[in-house]
C-alpha cells in the first residue's frame, strides 16, 4: 500500500525514469498536505499538451478558435479579479526583515509557513495535481538552473510547456541528486464531493510567497501567468536574483536581442524597461526600411541570466522559452514579427472573441469589429468602445513558444550564452528624461539604472499612469534587499573591471533611454517602434568607438547629426524635445531621488550618494 493511502493521499505512481528521492519526498509530502484526488506527471509531450486544452475546452476554460483563422490556439477568460500581478499579496520571507528590504513585503518565515500551511491543508481536494519538471534556460547549460512546480491548474501546465523547457528530459539533467527550486501552486477552490469545478477557479484569498533561503516559492489562489507560472516571475527574478547575489551572477528583468549590422558583426545588447514598455517590441524590432543590411534577432523578451566568463565578459542566457506577452497595442505597424508568432500554437487570455472565432484586442486594427465578445464574455460593439468598456483586459496576454518568432536568434538556444555588449536601462516617462544617454562609467550606469522611473502600467493590479521608481525595472521582482542589490551590481562591476583588464575585453557600456516623452499637444514625440533603431545603432557605434556625442549633466547624449535620419523626416526641433533638459524638472528629479536614496538608506552603496551629489553639481554649474 502506499505510505500516504492512509491519509487519503493519492498513490504517487512514480514513473520509473523518475529516480530522485528528495524530490519524490516532497511531492509526497505535498501531496498529504493538499490532498488532490489524482497525481499526475507530465512528459511534456505535444499529445498530454493536446489532451490537456481538449479537457479544458470541455470544462470551459479554453475556448478553441477557428482552425482556419488561429490554427492550434485558445481563448481563456479569466474570472475579473484575477487578470494581473497582485504585488501587495506578494512576500519575501527572510529570517531578517532588512533582508527582503523596503521594496518588498515581508513576513517572518515561521509566520509564514503557518499561514501557508493552514491554507494549503486540503486546498487540491477535487483535483488533480500536476508534476511539472522544467528547465530555466537550456537543458544542462551551466547557465541554466532546474524548477519542480506542482500545481492543481491544468492551464498552468500548458502555458509552461509554451514558456519553459518543460518535461521528461528535465528529470535526465535532475538525476539522482541534482538541485531544483520546489515550486507549488493552488488556484485553491476546493471542490467538495461532487461539485462541478468553475471555468477559472481562483480564491480572494491571495499569496505569492519567496523563501530565498530555501529557494522556495508557494502560490495560492491565482490563475494569472505572473503569479502562477512560477518559473516566471517568482523563479527567474525572485529567486534566481538571491541566487545571483550568492553565486556572483545576475538575473535581470531584460529582454536580450542580437543585432547584424550590413558588415555582418554581430552584438549583443540587454535591455531593462518595466512591464508593459515595450520589451517584446523592441526585442523583434525590424529595422527601418533604409537601414539596408541590419538585422535584429530576439534571444529573450523579459528575463535574462547573466553569469561572468573567466575574460570577464558577460554571458546571457534567456531562461524562457516562450512569451507570455502583452496584447493590446501590438499590431502589424508596432510589432510585425510578434503577430506573424501569433499565427499559431497560441493560448491568448483576457482578448476578445470575434464573431467568426478569431482573436481581437485593441490596437490590434484601426477599426474594431463591428461585434464582439469581451474578455468577460459579453456582447460588444464599438459603441461600447466608444463609452470606455475594453473588448480586450488592458493586461490580455498571449502564450507562445519562442520557436514561433520569424526573427529567432540561432543563439537563443545556445547553452554558452552571448556576450553582451551594452545594457539598456529605460522607463517611461512623459517628461524629463532624455531619449538616451550613455553612462560615462559602470558606476554612473548603475546610478542610472538605480534611480530609474516609471509611470505604472496595467501588468500589475492598482493605479496606472503614476511614476514610481523602479530601479532596474526590478522594482516588483528583486527577491532581495534592493540597495544590497545595487552593491552587487556595483561589486560585479568592479570583479569584471579586473577581469577584463587582464583579458583586453570590455565591459558592456551603459544606456539610459526614454521612447514617451510628449509634447505641448499629449502626443508622443518619438516614433518609437522600428525607428528605435537609430538610437541602437548610435548605441553600437558608440561601443565600436565610432559614433561621437556630447558630454553633458548626465554622461554622453547624441547630438542630431550623431542618429542616422535616413528615411524619417524628424526635425531637430522634434530632437529637441526629446533630447532637452530641463533644469527645473531635473532638480525636481532629484528630489525624487533623494526620496528614494532616504527609503533605500540600510545599506545604500556609498557609491551612489557621491554619483548623486556630483551629477547635481554639474546641474547647478
Ligand atoms: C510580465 C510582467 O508579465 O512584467 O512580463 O508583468
Ligand atoms: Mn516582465
Amino acid at each position: 500500500m502506499n505510505q500516504f493511502a492512509m491519509q487519503g493521499v493519492p498513490a504517487l505512481n512514480v514513473p520509473d525514469y523518475v529516480k530522485h528521492q528528495k524530490l519524490i519526498a516532497w511531492i509526497g509530502e505535498i501531496a498529504a498536505l493538499t490532498k488532490p484526488d489524482s497525481i499526475y506527471w507530465c512528459d511534456g509531450s505535444e499529445a498530454e499538451y493536446d489532451r490537456l486544452c481538449a479537457q479544458m475546452v470541455a470544462a470551459g476554460t479554453l475556448k478553441k478558435l477557428n482552425p482556419a483563422k488561429r490554427a492550434n490556439s485558445y481563448l481563456a477568460l479569466s474570472d475579473p479579479s484575477d487578470v494581473a500581478r497582485v504585488e501587495d499579496r506578494t512576500f519575501i520571507c527572510t529570517d531578517k526583515k532588512e533582508d527582503a528590504g523596503p521594496t518588498n513585503n515581508w513576513i517572518a518565515p515561521g509566520e509564514m509557513r503557518a499561514t501557508l500551511g493552514q491554507l494549503f491543508d486540503g486546498c487540491m481536494r477535487g483535483r488533480t495535481l500536476y508534476v511539472v519538471p522544467f528547465s530555466m534556460g537550456p537543458l544542462g547549460s551551466h547557465i541554466a538552473h532546474i524548477g519542480i512546480e506542482l500545481s492543481d491548474s491544468p492551464y498552468v501546465v500548458v502555458n509552461m510547456r509554451l514558456m519553459t523547457r518543460m518535461g521528461r528530459a528535465v528529470y535526465d539533467v535532475l538525476g539522482t541528486g541534482g538541485e531544483f527550486v520546489p515550486c507549488v501552486h493552488t488556484v485553491s477552490k476546493p471542490l467538495e464531493q461532487g461539485e462541478k469545478d468553475v471555468a477559472w477557479p481562483c480564491n480572494s484569498t491571495k499569496y505569492i510567497v519567496h523563501f530565498p533561503a530555501s529557494q522556495e516559492i508557494w502560490s495560492f489562489g491565482s490563475g494569472y501567468g505572473g503569479n502562477a507560472l512560477l518559473g516566471k516571475k517568482c523563479f527567474a527574478l525572485r529567486i534566481a536574483s538571491t541566487m545571483g547575489r550568492d553565486q556572483g551572477w545576475l538575473a535581470e528583468h531584460m529582454l536580450i536581442l542580437g543585432v547584424t549590422s550590413p558588415e555582418g558583426k554581430k552584438h549583443h545588447v540587454a535591455a531593462a524597461f518595466p512591464s508593459a514598455c515595450g520589451k517584446t517590441n523592441f526585442a523583434m524590432q525590424i529595422p527601418p526600411a533604409s537601414f539596408d543590411g541590419w538585422k535584429v534577432s530576439t534571444i529573450g523578451d523579459d528575463i535574462a541570466w547573466i553569469k561572468p566568463g573567466k575574460d570577464g565578459r558577460l554571458y546571457a542566457i534567456n531562461p524562457e522559452a516562450g512569451y507570455f506577452g502583452v496584447a493590446p497595442g501590438t499590431n502589424d505597424k508596432t510589432n510585425p514579427n510578434c503577430m506573424a508568432s501569433l499565427n499559431k500554437d497560441v493560448i491568448f487570455t483576457n482578448v476578445a472573441l470575434t464573431d467568426d472565432g478569431d482573436v481581437w484586442w485593441e490596437g490590434m486594427t484601426k477599426e474594431a469589429p463591428a461585434h464582439l465578445i469581451d474578455w468577460q464574455g459579453k456582447d460588444w460593439t464599438p459603441e461600447d468602445g466608444k463609452a470606455g468598456r475594453k473588448a480586450a483586459h488592458p493586461n490580455a496576454r498571449f502564450t507562445v513558444a519562442a520557436t514561433n518568432n520569424p526573427v529567432l536568434d540561432p543563439e537563443w538556444d545556445n547553452p554558452a550564452g552571448v556576450a553582451i555588449d551594452a545594457f539598456i536601462f529605460g522607463g517611461r516617462r512623459s517628461t524629463t528624461v532624455p531619449l538616451v544617454t550613455q553612462a560615462r562609467d559602470w558606476v554612473e550606469g548603475v546610478y542610472m539604472a538605480a534611480t530609474m522611473g516609471s509611470e505604472t502600467t496595467a501588468a500589475a493590479a492598482g493605479a496606472q499612469g503614476v511614476v514610481r521608481r523602479d530601479p532596474f525595472a526590478m522594482l516588483p521582482f528583486a527577491g532581495y534587499n534592493m540597495s544590497d542589490y545595487f552593491q552587487h551590481w556595483l561589486n560585479l562591476g568592479k570583479q569584471l573591471g579586473d577581469a577584463v583588464k587582464a583579458s583586453g575585453a570590455k565591459l558592456p557600456a551603459i544606456f539610459c533611454v526614454n521612447w514617451f516623452r510628449k509634447g505641448p499637444d499629449g502626443q508622443f514625440v518619438w516614433p518609437g517602434y522600428g525607428e528605435n533603431m537609430r538610437v541602437l545603432k548610435w548605441m553600437l557605434e558608440r561601443v565600436e568607438g565610432k559614433a561621437s556625442g556630447s558630454e553633458n549633466v548626465f554622461g554622453v547624449t547624441p547630438r542630431y547629426n550623431d542618429l542616422d535620419w535616413k528615411g524619417l523626416d524628424f526635425t531637430a526641433s522634434q530632437f529637441d524635445t526629446v533630447t532637452s533638459i530641463d533644469k527645473a524638472a531635473w532638480q525636481e528629479e532629484f528630489k525624487l531621488h533623494a526620496d528614494l536614496f532616504k527609503k533605500l538608506e540600510y545599506h545604500l552603496p556609498k557609491e551612489l550618494i557621491e554619483t548623486k551629489a556630483k551629477l547635481e553639481q554639474r546641474l547647478s554649474a
